[in-house]
């Protein structure tokens, strides 16, 4: 049976450097505050109408190069998002277009900060049954047009920065290395803590200017709560994956945490009793890219060398739903 494996990575970060300092302009808050809650210095907005489709184009080419692979070797696309450049269709066929991918599938996944594991499960699925045998998995945001930079919508517009970091996913024969495991959940007992309530297709019109007036198009969020299931979902979703292969957690060699915050980081690290050169966190740069974060940051994991053939690697996710997930793989 085929086993998956990373051929490439790749990433597309804005030019548009946005430094805690400049958003002191928009609202009340302090580096000081921002960095102490969140670890958070600078992230990356777009400007000039740069759409996600761009970016993901951006960061696909880039692990397309690494991957040594031309596209129209490419079998389908998943990409994942919730900032869809629009409604509907969503951003993968835009990204097949442009990549000039003939009439290859292209699938949306809808999992928030978890969509590239989720992504990750559906592309390992399809290339270990032999479906497909090249698949190209995206994660793209752009979440500086959907937040309210007032000091109304400060907790959250701190947070979220603009990007996408791609993977070319391939089969294998070698038996020694690929994905172990994926494993995904959901719990929509907890949908509203942290969500955007318009626009929304329950009422016509989709949005109204009651809505904008009151910025119920702006995500909100019950930041403790989410604080407190991440720090306890992460590091179960790892024990998770690591036990059906008898593994423990000082078996990785690497983790790449989704970079929602990097107090949350931080506390899964030492829940799961990591040295700090076993985690890798890029959040102080670029915020969090929501279903962009693990690929960015793996993409850019693999350039610093941080990752050998044969290495123990585990990606860990959480996010709005809640949903959540983890992967390991053997590098
Ligand atoms: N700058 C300055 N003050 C801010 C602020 C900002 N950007 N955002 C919120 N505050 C204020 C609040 O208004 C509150 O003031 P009050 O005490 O006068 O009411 C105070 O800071 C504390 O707010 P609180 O929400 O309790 O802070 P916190 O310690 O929980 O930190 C988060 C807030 C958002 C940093 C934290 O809850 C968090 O990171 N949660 C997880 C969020 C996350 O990861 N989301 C994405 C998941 S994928």
């Amino acid at each position: 049976m085929p086993v998956t494996v990373f051929a490439g990575t790749g990433y597309y970060v804005p030019d548009r450097v946005v430094t805690n300092e400049e958003l002191t302009q928009y609202m009340d808050t302090s580096d000081e505050w921002i960095v102490e809650r969140t670890g958070i210095t600078e992230r990356r907005w777009v400007s000039d109408g740069m759409s996600g489709a761009e970016m993901a184009r951006r960061a696909s080419v880039m692990a397309l190069e690494a991957a040594e692979m031309r596209a129209d070797e490419i079998d389908a696309i998943v990409l994942a998002t919730l900032s869809p450049d629009h409604f509907f269709p969503g951003t993968g066929v835009f990204l097949q277009r442009e990549l000039g991918l003939g009439t290859v599938p292209a699938l949306d996944i809808r999992a928030q900060c978890s969509g590239f594991v989720y992504g990750l499960s559906v592309a390992d699925a399809w290339i270990r049954s032999g479906q497909f045998r090249n698949v190209l998995l995206v994660g793209v945001e752009i979440q500086s047009t959907g937040i309210d930079v007032s000091t109304r919508g400060r907790d959250i517009a701190v947070l979220f920065g603009d990007g996408a970091g791609a993977a070319v996913l391939t089969a294998t024969e070698d038996a020694d290395r690929g994905v172990l495991s994926t494993r995904i959940h959901s719990d929509g007992r907890h949908a509203e803590v942290l969500w955007a309530e318009a626009a929304s297709s329950r009422k016509n019109p989709r949005i109204s200017k009651e809505d904008i007036e009151a910025g119920r198009h702006y995500p909100t969020m019950e930041g403790r709560d989410v604080f407190k299931h991440a720090v306890t979902r992460m590091p179960e979703a790892v024990l998770e994956v690591l036990s059906a292969h008898g593994l423990e957690p000082s078996d990785i060699d690497l983790l790449i945490p989704h970079q929602a915050n990097l107090r949350i980081s931080q506390m899964v690290q030492r829940r799961l009793g990591l040295p700090d050169e076993k985690v890798f966190n890029n959040i102080q740069s670029y915020g969090n890219t929501t279903a962009a974060t693990i690929p960015i940051a793996l993409a850019e994991a693999v350039r610093a060398g941080r990752l050998g053939r044969g290495d123990l690697l585990a990606l860990v996710a959480f996010g709005s739903g809640f949903t959540w997930g983890a992967s390991l793989i053997r590098w």
